[in-house]
């Protein structure tokens, strides 16, 4: 974990078959986009799908890129914000890639955070039943978590992430200098599930984050280390469980309060959701040590380097507080099934060392959750 830092690209394979992709990570590899797309797909032309704020950062440099490497290319500029990840923003980016006459054998790059990869890669996936896609993500949580993996998808009423499919893209691009423009509540949001891979599987890239996390913060070649750290655990459980029937739901470390958490707040910017994710983390950490599965200083410790870098972990850090108990017990129901009064939770036993569990009384989940709700 302690390798040597580089400057060079890291690259990270996510194997699955025949739709195996790498992703590259670098920064200034923006610069190599049309490069790489005319060596990949010769002859093909791109539909470049972004939202306004990337648009006004980045796009003009992924647009000279690819026009210098010959790469006929389109844009689509949607609204920033969740709200595109809706039927209206799927119509809108499926029918001006229709317009800009993208054929099987062209490319949709989608150029942003995850709502774009989200919902431009679940646009490449049902236009002409599929177009090939690259991700060029530009936010710290797409970088490290939503660009991999291949899920995509648009909200539904009924609940966030409901529509949607499979679809690997074809590269994943990470400029770890686009993230110089993000907002810095935004990085810290994603640098949350940064420290996730490390309390879920990685112990010593924990401990190296403790140590680093204010160079990876700054930018340079510990940010560069981080990220190809997170990308290449996300790969390997994504390689093993690409469709989450087992192990891949240890990502969801966290998630599930989280999620819970979230829902409270109306998926609203009162809480971004990697902000969620480190409350959550920091619960499941609580409830483990509750359950007797970790020590109560190991559980204190992670939760002080996510309190260090300046995440909420106590109800009390969300503003503009949080419903009772019995309300977060409803979200929690309806984001997981409920059988049997037992819930599946991803627990802990060190850091490090993440499991699934699925025999979780929902009984012994509210009496720990009131007591934090009481929590000063
Ligand atoms: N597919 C998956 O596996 C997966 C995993 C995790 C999250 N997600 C999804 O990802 C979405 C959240 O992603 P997000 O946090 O990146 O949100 P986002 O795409 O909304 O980006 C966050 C904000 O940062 C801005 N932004 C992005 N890059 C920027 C840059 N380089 N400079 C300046 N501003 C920039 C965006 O315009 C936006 O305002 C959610 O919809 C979530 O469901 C998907
Ligand atoms: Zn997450």
């Amino acid at each position: 974990m302690t390798a040597p830092l580089r400057n060079d690209p890291a690259t990270v394979k996510v194997a699955l078959g025949d739709r195996s992709y790498d992703i590259v990570i670098g920064r200034g590899l923006i610069g190599s986009l049309g490069a790489r797309i005319a060596a990949l797909r010769p002859g093909a032309k791109a539909a470049i799908v972004t939202d306004e704020n990337v648009a006004r950062c980045h796009l003009p440099a992924v647009e000279s890129a690819l026009a210098a490497a010959g790469v006929p290319t389109s844009r689509v500029i949607v609204p920033v914000g969740e709200g595109s990840k809706s039927f209206g923003g799927f119509e809108q980016v499926c029918e001006a890639i229709i317009a800009a006459r993208i054929e099987r054998g062209d490319l949709v790059i989608a150029l942003g955070g995850g709502v774009i990869g989200d919902l431009a890669g679940f646009a490449a996936s049902a236009v002409r039943r599929g177009i090939d896609y690259m991700q060029v993500p530009t936010s710290l949580l797409a970088q490290v978590d939503s660009s991999v993996g291949g899920k995509t998808a648009i909200n539904s009423a009924h609940g966030k992430n409901l529509i949607g499919a499979f679809y690997q893209p074809i590269l994943v691009l990470a400029d770890t200098a686009a993230l110089d423009t993000l907002p810095q509540r935004e990085f810290r949001a994603g640098y949350a599930e940064v420290a996730k891979y490390g309390l879920l599987g990685d112990a010593a890239f924990f401990s190296w984050l403790e140590a680093n996390w204010r160079d990876v913060f700054k930018g340079g070649p510990a940010r560069e280390h981080a990220i190809a750290v997170s990308c290449r655990a996300k790969a390997a459980i994504v390689a093993r469980d690409e469709r989450e029937i087992g192990d891949r739901a240890l990502l969801n470390l966290g998630h599930t309060f989280g999620h819970a958490l979230e829902a409270a707040c109306g998926f609203s910017e009162r809480l971004l959701h990697g902000e969620a994710v480190a409350a959550g983390m920091a619960l499941a950490f609580g409830f483990s040590a509750r359950l007797g599965l970790i020590s109560a200083a190991e559980a204190e410790r992670a939760i002080r380097h996510l309190d260090q870098v300046g995440l909420p972990t106590r109800p009390k850090d969300i503003p503009g507080g949080l419903p009772s108990v019995d309300r977060l017990m409803d979200l929690i129901a309806q984001d997981k099934k409920v059988k049997r009064g037992m819930l599946t939770f991803v627990l802990v036993r060190a850091i490090g060392s993440a499991f699934v569990e699925s025999g979780i009384d929902t009984q012994d989940v509210r009496a720990f959750l009131s007591e934090k709700l009481t929590e000063q």
